[in-house]
């Protein structure tokens, strides 16, 4: 005879993610310091606005469409080299001592990626980490729901402005998740200041990071990598506007603006701008700025790097021992660096 495991009528909670909100996405929460951010790059001479920026929830739900695109083959190929090379992984994570690592997914989206590696890493806690909190806290539902017994800690925080992360994220074993190349949307300096907070002790905390670096190829591939056919990419910077009037109360009107994505071959970085349709002046509470018809604001670069120039930066940032894996076209790396 089969026994009921539970007794009858007695349901069993589901178990549930922990989440920790460092980060408001509303106007009357938001940091001042966002507001005079979002001011200043639009008074500056070459008006830029900062990408993080992009992502209010439907920024991101345009991003999770942007990964789909044929076009896009960053994120396919790196999950292709995450399915090929997970062992690979798993191994030099254990050749630098850590065994039950607490993974903490910087930017974690969907949390897709990192639900791709966690059966081979075996993770004591998963940190998904995002400044895009709703869209957090439903991924971070999910992969709970994926992973029962799992320690899932959600964290809505701008980790740009700092790595410091809550009481509730075990210190022993930290190791940091950084796919998708999001590392290429910071410029050569910030990026290796973000890489020395992660490898500094007294901040990050870091073993070591596992990051995802899309590399230098032929300018028509990246081009239309940023710039695709069904103009998802160009939803995706429009955005923005939308997301900056309901931050900073301006009153950018998208119809007047058209996206742009350019390969800058001396600087190894694709650029997103807007450029303005025709002579326009925007307006917020306390400033405006007037556009000519041409001009662009700068809203976002990624850089690429090749693999040399990736490991050259990660041993500038204090990092020691580097491992790499790349795709049969050489077009996407996935680096493992120990502190
Ligand atoms: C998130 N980040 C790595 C993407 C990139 O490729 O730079 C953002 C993006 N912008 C346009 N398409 C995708």
């Amino acid at each position: 005879m089969n026994l009921p495991l539970k007794p009858p009528g007695l349901a069993l909670a589901p178990a549930a993610p922990r989440f920790i909100n460092r980060y408001s996405d509303t106007l009357d929460g938001q940091p001042r310091s966002a507001l005079q951010d979002l001011a200043d790059g639009l008074n500056e001479v070459a008006a830029s606005v900062s990408p993080k920026y992009f992502y209010d929830a439907l920024g991101s739900k345009l991003f999770e469409a942007i990964t789909q695109l044929d076009e896009y083959y960053p994120t396919r190929t790196e999950a292709c080299i995450f399915r090929t090379e997970h062992a690979q992984m798993a191994s030099a994570l254990g050749a630098a001592g850590v065994r039950r690592p607490c993974l903490i997914d910087l930017g974690a989206g969907n949390c897709a990626k990192a639900a791709s590696l966690i059966p081979h890493l075996q993770p004591q806690q998963y940190v998904p980490v995002d400044i895009s909190v709703e869209f957090l806290r439903d991924a971070a539902e999910q992969v709970q729901g994926m992973f029962p017994a799992l320690d899932v800690v959600a964290v809505g925080m701008d980790f740009s402005a700092g790595l410091v992360l809550p009481p509730e994220v075990q210190t022993s074993d930290r190791v940091f998740f950084y796919p998708g190349s999001s590392l290429g949307n910071f410029s050569s300096e910030e990026a290796l200041a973000f890489l020395r907070r992660i490898s500094d002790p007294a901040q990050g905390g870091a073993r070591g990071l596992l990051l995802g670096i899309d590399l230098v190829k032929d300018k028509a591939t990246l081009e239309a990598a940023y710039d695709d056919t069904l103009g998802v990419t160009a939803a995706f910077n429009k955005n923005l506007l939308r997301h900056v009037n309901r931050l900073l109360g301006s009153d950018f009107d998208a119809r007047h603006w058209q996206h742009l994505a350019l390969f800058n071959e001396a600087e190894s970085r694709i650029e997103m701008h807007l450029q303005a349709q025709k002579n326009l002046t925007v307006r917020w509470p306390g400033g405006e700025r007037s556009f000519r018809g041409g001009e662009r604001i700068h809203t976002e670069s990624s850089y690429k790097y090749t693999l040399a120039s990736m490991s050259a930066l990660l041993r500038q940032a204090g990092f020691t021992q580097i491992n790499y894996w790349t795709d049969p076209k050489g077009w996407f790396a996935v680096f493992w660096a120990a502190v």
